[in-house]
């Protein structure tokens, strides 16, 4: 442990030794107050300079006008990914609570806005602020490269501290020596030092890989993580109110409880509960006569009449036959039922047929469990048509043709 701490401060506290290569970086200036850097800023930006930054220990206002800066980029950044942010949020909502996992909260409905609120702020302030310091890393830091020459240098040391400074970079089409230290005299600076691109810099372009970068990145993560387990920890499990729900008297999903009398922590559904999107049949157990006021919901279509068919010739026809006349597959098996064409039948009304399908009759169980109840009406009309088509009028038999 010793070692790695020792081995730490080395890398951290380890001089930049690296060597300078001829190749001219740039022309620093150093200045005592903030006024004097801003008239140089000014006077730098006036001379039609472009490639010069200015580094202060703290911001200073007006620096932007006085080196003649554009708006900066960054707001677009900012809205754009707060923008997807909010998108990705509300469709990852409207999928989770109104698709994968729905769930029934006092007949709410499964996806809408006002829920959706807060963890919209949030995806949206999330990703603002993470592409707002990525995109500041990148477009003024100019990531991945992060190695510029000015790094380590004793200017950096005093710009970093209570000294204000300007570079003009070399590679700026009006940079001529001379010129710029006349510049930056008569603007008032104490001192002007020349910087030069180290070795490293010409040859290879981005060290990522960094000794110091790795290891100043690696110890956050590490010091963050370890900071965040034992204060989490403390503040969400020891700490009153917090405790309070941690060690609260709860009874878990198929656990015992001696509260009630069946020793069972869970519950059945309280008598007369209606599961959502299944209305209890009104006639059940009830006489024919009691139905005549049930009428079929559903019209006549190609869609219905196909799907009756199919449900038809699935659940009724092994006794009813295919085409309704008793003369099913089953055969001794099981008492013979009536044909569906006798005149009780067609004179009934749907709701009749339906009646006997939901509530069974005699012996004919109900088949209201494997049965929907749409189909269930897709059934009576196919029926109809199988009664029509036994007693096909001369109308029918034309229309047929
Ligand atoms: C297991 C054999 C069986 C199946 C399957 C069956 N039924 Fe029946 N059905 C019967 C019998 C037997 C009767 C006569 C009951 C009685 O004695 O009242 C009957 C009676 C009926 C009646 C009343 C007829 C009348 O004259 O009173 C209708 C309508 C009917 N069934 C329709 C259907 C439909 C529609 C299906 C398919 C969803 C179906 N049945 C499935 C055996 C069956």
């Amino acid at each position: 442990m010793k070692k790695l701490l020792n081995k730490i401060t080395e890398l951290l506290s380890k001089e930049d030794n690296e060597p300078r290569s001829k190749k001219l970086y740039g022309l620093a200036s150093l200045y005592n107050t903030p006024d004097e850097i801003i008239k140089a800023a000014a006077a730098v930006a006036g001379r039609g300079f472009e490639k010069f930054d200015v580094y202060t220990p703290y911001p200073l206002h007006g620096m932007d006008d006085a080196m003649g800066m554009e708006k900066p980029k960054i707001g677009y950044v900012s809205f754009v990914f707060g923008f997807l942010g909010l998108i990705l949020v509300l469709l990852m909502m409207w999928w989770m609570s109104g698709i994968d996992y729905q769930n029934i909260i006092g007949g709410k409905p499964f996806f809408s806005l006002p829920p959706s609120i807060p963890i919209t702020f949030e995806g949206t302030v999330l990703l603002t602020g993470i592409a707002t310091t990525i995109g500041l890393i990148i477009l003024f830091a100019k990531l991945p490269s992060i190695n510029s020459p000015i790094q380590d240098t004793e200017f950096m040391g005093r710009v970093t501290s209570d000294k204000f400074g300007i570079v003009v970079k070399a590679d700026d089409e009006k940079f001529i020596p001379d010129d710029v230290k006349l510049l930056f005299q008569t603007a008032g600076a104490f001192e002007i030092q020349e910087i030069y691109y180290r070795e490293s810099n010409l040859t290879n372009k981005t060290p990522l890989f960094n000794g110091k970068f790795f290891v100043a990145i690696i110890g956050t993560a590490v010091v963050t993580a370890i900071v965040s387990y034992f204060t989490l920890n403390w503040v969400l499990y020891d700490v009153v109110p917090f405790d309070w729900m941690w060690k609260q008297d709860r009874i878990d999903a198929q656990s015992k409880t001696n509260f009630f009398p069946n020793n069972s922590g869970m519950r059945m559904p309280v008598n007369g509960t209606i599961a959502r999107g299944f209305l209890p049949y009104e006639y059940k157990g009830m006489p024919d006569s009691s139905v005549r006021l049930l009428a079929n919901p559903l019209a006549v279509s190609k869609e219905s009449l196909e799907r009756g068919q199919d449900r038809y010739n699935i659940f009724c026809s092994p006794c009813h036959g295919y085409y309704g006349e008793g003369d099913g597959r089953l055969r001794d098996q099981f008492p013979k039922p009536p044909s569906l064409h006798n005149q009780k039948v067609m004179n009934w009304t749907d709701g009749n047929i339906y009646h006997v399908i939901t509530n069974g009759q005699n012996v004919m169980p109900s088949y209201a469990e494997q049965i929907s109840v749409n189909d269930r009406w897709n059934i009576v009309n196919y029926i109809r048509v199988l009664q029509r088509s036994k007693n096909a009028s001369d109308e029918d038999l034309t229309k047929a043709k």
